[in-house]
């Protein structure tokens, strides 16, 4: 299948699970839900829960626990896109073409919900309907991704080189653990969950390693080359801010060889795989993709 008609056929089923699952708005504290509603439920590619959904489906069955499990690690990233955009972060105040989730709610919101949506995840995961032993591996692999050795600590080298030289060493540490890491736990969680066994689950992991990172050289991209309209996010702020940057330590061209790189690199992992074509498309898009 072709990858957008995939992600929004993921899309649905991952919006419609999401609004039945999260907290109430009319429940107490109702602003809290309200925000946790508003970053997660906004207009995203859901290309997490797609990759989470197309690794089950690669190796075995779609079922309920997928999809919890697509839309625990879509929570994730909303958390991590609603800090991210704080003032003491990118400070910025488009996200998914409606104000950012400070500027909607004002700071202290915006922290708690992000943590909020952090814990829900693991909540959503730990409770379920899939082997205790594939529950156990699932949390672990999505703690370990999202903490200091993965997103938090990606953001982190993110935050303190800004307006530094980086060497292509650090560029890769940021690169590989605030977008790879997550995207490589939801290829395996989805795998996992599906009915992989070890070995596939361990090369659909390298596989979402490397489409993060490539996915995350076509975000540099697309921020030096797009605009704030087709993005629904700021356009050349990583230039302003002095982000490390793939295209601010190599330039545009070499960017897209490594982005092809990466992409190529995650085929290789893809052997073993009983069904690899949508994932084969997802992977396309990533370095490929216009927003
Ligand atoms: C944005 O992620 C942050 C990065 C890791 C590049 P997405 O590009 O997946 O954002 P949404 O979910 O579509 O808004
Ligand atoms: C993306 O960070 C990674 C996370 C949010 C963890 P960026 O700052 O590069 O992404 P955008 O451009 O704000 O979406
Ligand atoms: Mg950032
Ligand atoms: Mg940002």
């Amino acid at each position: 299948m072709q990858a957008e008609s995939f992600l929004k056929l993921c899309a649905a089923q991952v919006e419609a699970r999401l609004e039945a699952i999260l907290p109430s708005p009319n429940t107490r504290p109702t602003e809290l839900h309200e925000a946790m509603r508003y970053s997660s439920l906004a207009p995203g590619k859901r290309i997490r829960p797609a990759l989470c959904i197309a690794c089950a489906e690669a190796v075995g069955q779609v079922n309920q626990a997928v999809i919890d499990a697509a839309c625990a690690v879509e929570m994730v990233h909303a958390f991590s896109l609603i800090h991210d955009d704080l003032p003491a972060i990118d400070n910025d105040n488009l996200r998914r073409g409606r104000p950012t989730c400070h500027v909607r709610f004002g700071e202290a919101i915006a922290i708690l919900a992000g943590d909020a949506l952090f814990a829900y995840a693991f909540e959503v995961v730990s409770k379920m309907s899939a082997p205790p032993e594939v529950v156990i591996h699932s949390l672990t692999t999505l703690a370990t991704a999202s903490g200091s050795g993965g997103l938090v600590g990606g953001e982190t080298v993110d935050v303190t080189s800004e307006g530094k030289p980086v060497d292509q060493s650090t560029l890769e540490y940021i690169h590989s653990h605030k977008t790879g890491a997550l995207m490589s736990a939801s290829c395996e969680i989805g795998a996992l969950v599906g009915g992989a066994t070890a070995d596939q689950a361990y090369a659909l992991k390298q596989f979402g390693h490397e489409v993060g990172f490539a996915f995350q050289i076509a975000d540099d991209l697309l921020n030096e080359l797009s605009t704030a309209e087709a993005l629904g996010k700021a356009a050349g702020s990583d230039r302003a801010r002095s982000k490390a940057t793939y295209p601010a330590l190599h330039g545009i061209s070499e960017s897209r060889t490594a982005a092809s790189e990466a992409i190529d690199r995650a085929f290789e992992h893809l052997d073993s795989i009983p069904n690899p074509d949508t994932l084969v498309a997802l992977a396309r898009y990533s370095m490929e993709r216009v927003h």
